[in-house]
């Protein structure tokens, strides 16, 4: 089956909604193949944002990928990548539809980067990519 790399991101955690994260995957039917807590590091997050670098975003969004432990989770599905981005929402949180987890629990906070709460992998390619970097020991 298809599988994921979905991050809880720093602001998530935080805010105590990483139960609420993984209740949604889960009652959508993904299985949960793989969570665990942990602190990024900057090689961790260069290889993992390699696509953003040199984006006005980059260096504050690294900087609040650092600000606090993240939750890496591997999820599992048929078009899970697909249905993952579908249960998280837009990208920008202020605009995600309600009923998303971006669109729910998410807001804009003034702050250089959109804290968004979650990432998801967006291909097959990026989520064996991601899956071998926040999972290699
Ligand atoms: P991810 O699942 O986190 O990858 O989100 P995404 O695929 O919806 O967004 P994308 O990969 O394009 O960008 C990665 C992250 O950078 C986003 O989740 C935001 O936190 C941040 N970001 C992306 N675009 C912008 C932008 O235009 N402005 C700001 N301030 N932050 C952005
Ligand atoms: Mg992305």
């Amino acid at each position: 089956a298809q599988r994921s790399l979905v991050l809880v991101k720093p602001d998530g955690v935080r805010r105590g909604l990483s139960g609420e994260i993984l209740r949604r995957i889960e009652a959508k039917g993904y299985t949960l193949v793989a969570v665990e807590l942990r602190s990024a590091t900057p090689e961790l997050l260069a290889a993992h944002y390699a696509e953003h670098e040199g984006k006005p975003f980059y260096g504050p969004l690294v900087e609040f990928m650092l600000s606090g432990p993240v939750l890496a989770v591997v999820i599992e599905g048929q078009r899970c990548i697909e249905g993952f981005r579908s249960l998280a929402g837009a990208t920008d949180p202020t605009v995600a539809a309600p009923g998303t987890i971006r669109g729910d629990l998410g807001r804009d906070w003034g702050v250089a980067v959109q804290q968004n709460l979650v990432h998801g992998s967006d291909s097959e390619e990026s989520a064996a990519r991601e899956i071998g970097i926040w999972f290699t020991s």
